[in-house]
Parts: C-alpha cells; sequence; structure tokens
C-alpha cells in the first residue's frame, strides 16, 4: 500500500540521518516499526545502543537483536526517533495514538537531537483536525478529570483496552487515556498549559516545539521539514 512505502521512505531517510549516533531513544508506532526492520538489517546500528519508549517497542528492539537500555537507566540519548499522529507546519504534533506520549515526551525532551517520521497524511493545517488529542490519567483521578473535562466544554472518552481485556487501557507508565476531542486546535501551546494545570494529567499528547526535523514520507520520496 502507498501510505506503507512512504513510512519506510522516512523510515530509511530517519536511519541515514542517525548513522553517526551511538545511544538512540526509540518512539512507539507502526512507522517507528520500519525504521527499527530498516537499522535492524544494517551491521553498522547492531554496535549501538537503543532507549525505548514503551514495551512494544523494547520488545521489538530485542526480537531485532539490538542492544536495549531501559530509560531508567539512561541519563539521556543523543537522539530520538519517533512517528506522530498529525504534524502541522510549525512541527507541533499530537502525538499517543499508541498510548506512550508519556515516556516519548520523556526521551525527546531530554534528547540531544528529535527526528519524528510520519507518511504525508499526518501533515494537517491545523492539530486536533482528524485526531484526539489523549492524556495520561492517574487512575485516581480518572472520574474528577473527565468530569472537569467536560464542565470546560471538552468532549472526554475514557480510551478502553479493547480485545483481551475489560476496561480502560492502561498505559506504560501505569496510567489511563482519555482522548480529548478538541477539533482544529487554535492555540495548541495554551491548551497544553490549561491541561497540564488539572492535577491528575501526568502527560498529554501535545507536543509542542519538541521536533527538530520531521522527515515526511511519501511513496517515491521524503521531505525534510526543519524547526524554524
Ligand atoms: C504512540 C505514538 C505514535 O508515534 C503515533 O501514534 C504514530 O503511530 P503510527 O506510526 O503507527 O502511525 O504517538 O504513542
Amino acid at each position: 500500500m502507498s501510505v506503507d512505502l512512504a513510512k519506510l521512505n522516512a523510515a530509511k531517510a530517519a536511519a541515514r540521518l542517525v548513522e553517526e549516533s551511538r545511544v538512540i531513544g526509540v518512539g512507539s508506532g507502526t512507522t517507528v516499526e520500519r525504521f527499527i526492520d530498516v537499522i535492524s538489517r544494517d551491521e553498522g546500528f547492531r554496535q549501538k545502543v537503543y532507549v525505548p519508549s514503551s514495551l512494544d517497542t523494547a520488545l521489538k528492539l530485542s526480537r531485532a537483536g539490538l542492544k536495549v537500555l531501559y530509560p531508567s537507566a539512561a541519563s539521556g540519548v543523543e537522539v530520538y526517533v519517533d512517528g506522530a499522529d498529525e504534524v502541522d507546519f510549525s512541527l507541533n504534533m499530537i502525538k499517543g495514538g499508541g498510548a506512550a506520549m508519556t515516556l516519548e515526551k520523556i526521551l525527546a525532551f531530554y534528547a540531544e537531537r528529535r527526528i519524528f517520521i510520519v507518511d504525508h497524511t499526518k501533515l494537517v493545517d491545523r492539530l486536533g483536525s482528524k485526531h484526539p488529542v489523549p492524556i495520561d490519567v492517574l487512575p485516581h483521578a480518572i472520574s474528577m478529570v473527565l468530569s472537569e473535562l467536560r464542565r470546560r466544554g471538552f468532549r472526554a472518552e475514557l480510551r478502553l483496552a479493547g480485545r483481551g481485556k475489560v476496561g480502560p487501557l492502561i498505559s506504560d507508565v501505569g496510567g489511563v487515556v482519555i482522548d480529548v476531542r478538541t477539533g482544529p486546535i487554535e492555540d495548541p501551546k495554551g491548551l497544553e498549559e490549561e491541561l497540564r494545570s488539572l492535577p491528575g494529567i501526568v502527560e498529554t499528547g501535545l507536543f509542542i516545539g519538541l521536533a527538530d526535523l520531521v522527515v515526511v514520507g511519501y511513496p517515491d520520496r521524503h521531505e525534510v521539514l526543519r524547526r524554524r
């Protein structure tokens, strides 16, 4: 499928951009999975150390025979590579489609360089156009956070685990995920500040000013967007 090819093209380009780095943070999702496929086939990448942003990524890295360093033992990473659900033209993003945004944001924030890899369908004029903003919430605070969000006019829904587990999805950091449907967001930074001001919300999927580069894959090429 053409979107798969677009993801692969972004992943291949990112591999070239990080080949000098020794400690690489790795995000989560299907585009990152393509990145792991690409680097695991290259001998040069076997000497490096990888810090995963989720259990899923840790398993994929170790199954590919790559060395994994648990995030709590990593003082930072030279470069961080991750996907995104939406990217605007200021390189702000919505992430958390895979519910891994808390650790993803920690790794991105403390990284020396941050590269995001997306297929072209992820580009939007305004964040919130297609995806809700996910938030990671302490389980004790679910009901209070939900009712406060609704009181403020947000459409907020608890994300359910789906097949194999009843009830809420539990994030990698032991939180529950609430999806906040906003529609196109006028002021992403303001919304991030508002959500983060509510006790019980551990992290949000709004990534503001955290991308140095976004590699956008197309079926036949890639383009690099740089933060101005
Ligand atoms: C996980 C994420 C992912 O990076 C995001 O959902 C993009 O995933 P994909 O590459 O599968 O489209 O934020 O929490």
